[in-house]
């Protein structure tokens, strides 16, 4: 059992979404508002489709929060579905099911095929109500209180998109600063750190849409003040990098994740891949490079955490393309391009991405500091910051 763990719970058209998050501990000051920005921040984006206008999601805290400060109890956080009022008979929890929004067909790309065949349903709608990225609100919610937790340390988390499509900044940003990035990225709609490229990409999106087709990308995600040793290499479950990938790996339509240089270090000399140890009577040990994205034998080594993710196209197609399946009643093929969708959601999976970084950190910093008072594990985290100065 992990010191720290969520569950989550919810329908995409149900009344609400939930997560109960343990392992928190108390005085953690803490507020709605706090997790209400980064709410928002998940739903923005250029090239999403109706749904994002419709949802204006805001957390309300139902358990483990007192006058502001958590009590290290169960907090419960619930994101209402405004769109319910339209579903109340489709996804009634008593009665009889009725044949309207019926789901039969099965859209390649997504959960429903398969989710359908293994629960067993005759209606598809049960598997892709769950199997939405809609869920992945619940996991920003829990991510924003983590994210103040790593902030009340001085551990920064932020992101930016690396490329959209065949369209990539990555060359362009290598001397640009990782909270630099991240500023840029909030201010752009496209998320990426170069202003001068913003019209490139929305007319890429523009394309795509026009198309009827939709585009994945790659973002990256980091985090700074990550002090050395959270994680360990004793055991393979507790390996940080693991972990990471894990996480990333959990987001709906992310198919690869690296860390530091990742796959771009397999084509290089050794020589090449290295980050060299330095000391000085300042910092202690450091590196002049960052290869290794802050992590070295399942453990963070002073430098910034640096992951990246791949995102595979939206699988929602919109008419003009086919887009080949064949219904599960009938067995007739049909057309599974349909209306509405995004176009893409790399921005958005960024945010996405943030809150499993800041998860999977916050229980690292538990483990190794205690999970208790977070008023005393701050001053142990303070002196170990001193000691690993000093060592
Ligand atoms: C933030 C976010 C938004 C998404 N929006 C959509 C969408 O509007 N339409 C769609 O078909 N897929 C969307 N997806 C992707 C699907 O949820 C995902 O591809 C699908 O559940 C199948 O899972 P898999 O790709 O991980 O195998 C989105 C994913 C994320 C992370």
């Amino acid at each position: 059992m992990g010191v720290l763990r969520f569950l989550n719970a919810g329908e995409s058209h149900g009344p609400a979404l939930t997560a109960i998050i343990e392992g928190i501990p108390s005085n953690l000051e803490i507020s709605s508002d706090y997790i209400n920005r980064e709410l928002a921040r998940r739903q923005q984006g250029y090239g999403r489709g109706g749904r994002m206008k419709i949802e204006k999601d805001r957390v309300e805290i139902l358990s483990g929060v007192r006058f502001g400060k958590t009590l290290g109890s169960p907090i419960t956080l619930m994101v209402r579905n405004r769109d319910w009022e339209n579903w109340t008979d489709i996804m009634a929890v008593e009665g009889q099911p009725t044949d309207k929004r019926e789901i039969t067909n099965p859209r390649p790309g997504h959960a429903d095929l398969p989710g359908g065949i293994k629960y067993g349903f005759s209606d598809l709608r049960n598997v892709l109500e769950r199997a939405s990225a809609r869920e992945t609100t619940t996991r920003v919610a829990v991510g924003a209180v983590c994210k103040k937790l790593l902030e009340d340390i001085g551990i920064k988390i932020g992101s930016y998109v690396v490329s959209i499509g065949e369209l990539s900044v990555r060359e362009l940003i290598q001397d640009i600063p990782l909270e630099e990035r991240f500023k840029r990225a909030e201010e752009s709609e496209v998320r990426i750190p170069v202003p001068e490229e913003d019209e490139k990409f929305k007319k890429l999106i523009d394309l795509a849409k026009e198309e009827g087709e939709s585009l994945g990308g790659v973002f990256e995600v980091f985090a700074t003040g990550v002090p050395v040793g959270l994680g360990s290499y004793v055991q393979w479950d507790r390996r940080l990098d693991g972990r990471i990938a894990q996480a990333f790996m959990s987001i709906q339509a992310i198919k690869g994740v690296e860390i530091g240089d990742g796959f771009e270090l397999s084509r290089r000399f050794g020589s090449q891949a290295h980050d060299e140890i330095f000391w000085d009577r300042e910092r202690g040990f450091y590196h002049r490079t960052n290869r290794a994205g802050g992590l070295e034998g399942g453990m963070t080594n002073g430098e910034p955490v640096i992951v990246r993710a791949g995102m595979k196209p939206i699988p929602t197609l919109m008419r003009k393309k086919s887009l080949h399946s064949v219904n599960i009643k009938t067995k007739e093929p049909f057309d599974a391009a349909k209306e509405r969708s995004d176009v893409t959601a790399v921005p958005a999976a960024a945010v996405v991405g943030e809150a499993m970084l800041a998860i999977v950190l916050a229980e690292a910093v538990l483990e190794k500091f205690g999970n208790d008072n977070w008023e005393d594990i701050k001053k142990r985290v303070e002196e170990y910051r001193q000691y690993t100065l000093r060592y």
